[in-house]
């Protein structure tokens, strides 16, 4: 299937583009149930499907794809208590299953490092910890001796939609050097840590060609590790459409090479392991738009700019990798001619305050519908990283989001206000 293109739209997931901006103000966040519910439920082959939360941490969102059977990801203190608050609960429960296959960690901990806060929240709630570096051991073998930990191993490749998503290789932080496994492993042991689980995360919005090789990568780590594992973790990284004429990954292949890797590693070490996915982008990317409204039009010699009151402060994404999101009209009136190459920019004091630029920060055009001011601007595809990534910058309240079910719009963060803004500071 392929998607979208810029064009008119009057509804967001049946709900009414101009009712939603004028009963919640813009620029705000607007998520379609429906669709996040369908994407979870594309990914129903895997045992497990957990949650990158950064992607879109909403605690109704969170709590939506906990309805789904979904668990998640928590890369800090504030995304545990987020997974908390919706719902989930800190550690699996002892109880072994008919199928063999492990207990589920409802929440884990991935991160780097642990900082101070974090390695007191992990410790205190039993929270599952996957290792991206080696010196969380001692750290964590100090507070919860005895536990179980998962790898999170770089297999010395890696692949991202920019520079700034590649998460494997020398050129990135990430994980445990490949080549470190027979030394980490030793540290484990030293530290009385069994390592049950093995993960590997090379990049966001990739291709699959690029996913496709971690299953090799893991599979010789994991014959490193030997039988303790009994989970292994595909890390995330599925690829949305963003572009008109991209189409959407095939999930079952992608299943099929990681269900073969799985089952050679089963009969090599004589027990079931359990298979992760652990994608941000492909659950909530498509379902998020983000509303705006056109509050200029000018022309700059020959080049037309249509300025509208959500900018980098609220979706981040084209200023810091270029990225494409598709873009649609809800026009005031419904008098429109030919669309018209357009920039289209934010109210932030900073040239690079545009949504239609490539990346290296050249400001680009996009065909549109001719705008006027107070016309509503819907940004599309801006699930994940999208709302999670805006800031206060330039003194701009965060936006509000409002989840659509069943055509019903629901608010579930309240937009910022002006007291908001300068909480905690004194003069
Ligand atoms: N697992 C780990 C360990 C990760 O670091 C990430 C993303 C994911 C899973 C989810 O990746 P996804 O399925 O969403 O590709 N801000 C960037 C993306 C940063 C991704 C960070 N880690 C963007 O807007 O494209």
């Amino acid at each position: 299937m392929t998607a979208h293109h810029e064009a008119i739209r009057h509804t967001i997931a049946g709900a009414s583009v101009r009712h939603l901006a004028e009963t919640f103000g813009t620029p705000l966040y607007v998520y379609d149930a429906e669709m996040i519910r369908r994407r979870c439920r594309d990914l129903a082959a895997w045992d497990t499907v957990r949650f990158a939360q950064k992607a879109c941490s909403n605690l109704a969102v969170l709590n939506l794809v906990r309805q789904e059977g979904v668990v998640v990801d928590a890369v800090s203190t504030g995304e545990i208590q987020r997974a908390l608050a919706a719902g989930y609960t800190p550690h699996a429960s002892r109880e072994s299953k008919a199928d063999g296959l492990p207990p589920v960690h409802p929440i884990v901990y991935t991160a780097d490092i642990f900082d101070r806060d974090s390695l007191d929240a992990v410790a205190r709630l039993g929270i599952h910890v996957n290792c991206g570096s080696s010196d969380m051991i001692e750290q964590l073998a100090e507070r919860v001796p005895g536990a179980n930990i998962t790898l999170r191993v770089n297999p010395g490749f890696g692949h991202g939609h920019s520079q700034k998503t590649n998460t494997g290789g020398e050129g990135s932080k990430h994980g445990i050097w490949h080549e470190e496994i027979p030394e980490v492993l030793r540290r484990a042991e030293w530290a009385g840590l069994a390592v049950s689980g093995l993960h590997m995360h090379i990049g966001s919005g990739t291709d699959l060609a690029h996913l496709a090789e971690v299953a090799g990568a893991l599979e010789r780590v994991a014959i490193e590790i030997g039988r303790s594992l009994t989970m292994i973790s595909a890390g995330g990284g599925l690829p949305v459409p963003y572009k008109p004429g991209e189409e959407h990954a095939d999930l079952s292949g992608y299943f099929t090479l990681w269900d073969a890797t799985r089952k050679r590693l089963e009969d090599r070490f004589s027990h079931r392991i359990r298979l992760e996915i652990e994608p941000g982008r492909y659950l909530t990317a498509e379902a998020g738009f983000l509303v705006t409204e056109v509050r200029a039009i000018k022309h700059q010699g020959s080049r037309k700019y249509v300025l509208v009151d959500a900018g980098f402060n609220t979706l981040a994404r084209p200023v810091l990798y270029g990225s494409y999101h598709p873009m649609s009209l809800a026009p005031a009136t419904d008098m429109r001619a030919e669309p018209e190459e357009v920039a289209v920019g934010g109210p932030l004091c900073e040239s690079g305050d545009i949504f239609t630029q490539a990346d290296g920060g050249f400001v680009a055009t996009r065909a549109l519908p001719r705008a006027a001011v107070g016309d509503f601007l819907v940004i599309e595809i801006a699930g994940a990283y999208g709302f999670v990534m805006a800031s206060n910058y330039n003194s701009k309240p965060l936006p509000a989001e409002i989840l659509v079910d069943g055509g019903q719009p629901r608010l579930v963060r309240a937009r910022q206000t002006p007291d908001d803004l300068i909480r905690g500071e004194t003069v």
